[in-house]
């Protein structure tokens, strides 16, 4: 852009101080119809002056239109930013106990592994550990449920980096009233590259899964940041 304005700048004025050309032109050939709007014509009558205010008028059209063009392909490029899902931000998991039935109780918190893993995308949920590492800063969300029977207690802690989060829980029922129940809760958090969020069974409670995916964890990237 900055070229084609230089190059109008020059045209400018060469043609002011190009009268003698204008002159011979003047004399030589009959003056085309497009010839009458550019400035050599205004050269030739020899004022200087409104012979820049005239050049002015293709400058500043093509400074207008450059302009115009720049503010679209800025426009255009915004959008293909925004477009664009780079595959660094691919990220989400959902994985479940497993058919393990029974899991506890134990007599300090238990790490759970989710290892019926249905999606692993962009291999951030560690399904050795039952750890989920942030790889880019962001917003996530998070959703945790746990099974069991109404008679035991049961409890599920979310952690981001050893801090709790969130929690389910249930009250043991001891009357007529007992039966099988599933809790959920969900989060969304703010992370840190790096921070890690994962599930523990609290001590002395139980959680159950089989093969009808009761207890899970899931996650995803909303927004990187
Ligand atoms: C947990 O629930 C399952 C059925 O959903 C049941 O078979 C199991 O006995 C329950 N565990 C405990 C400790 O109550
Ligand atoms: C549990 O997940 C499996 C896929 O891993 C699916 O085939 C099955 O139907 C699910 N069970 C229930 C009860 O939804």
């Amino acid at each position: 852009m900055s070229y084609n304005i230089l190059y109008l700048l020059l045209f400018v004025l060469f043609s002011c101080n190009c009268s003698s050309m204008s002159e011979a032109q003047k004399e030589g050939e009959p003056p085309t119809g497009r010839s009458e709007s550019l400035p050599v014509e205004c050269g030739a009558a020899g004022n200087q002056q409104s012979c820049l205010i005239t050049g002015l008028y293709p400058l500043l059209a093509e400074l207008s239109s450059s302009l115009q063009s720049l503010k679209a392909s800025m426009d255009k490029e915004q959008f293909r930013r925004k477009g664009t899902v780079r595959a660094e931000h691919n990220i989400a998991f959902a994985a479940t106990l497993g058919n393990k039935g029974d899991v506890g109780p134990f007599s300090t918190n238990f790490p759970l592994v989710y290892e019926k893993v249905f999606l692993n995308a962009g291999s951030c949920y560690n399904t050795g550990t039952g750890i989920f590492t942030a790889p880019v800063k962001g917003v996530y969300f998070f959703s945790l449920s746990g099974h069991n029977k109404t008679s035991k207690p049961m409890a599920l802690r979310l952690f981001k980096n050893g801090e709790p989060m969130i929690i389910v829980y249930n009250h043991p029922l001891t009357d007529a009233g007992i039966r099988y129940e599933s809790l959920s809760n969900s989060i969304t958090l703010m992370l840190e590259k790096g921070d890690q969020v994962y599930v523990h069974l609290l001590a002395n409670t139980w959680v159950f899964d089989n093969t009808d995916n009761l207890t899970l964890f899931t996650g995803h990237l909303v927004f990187p940041l």
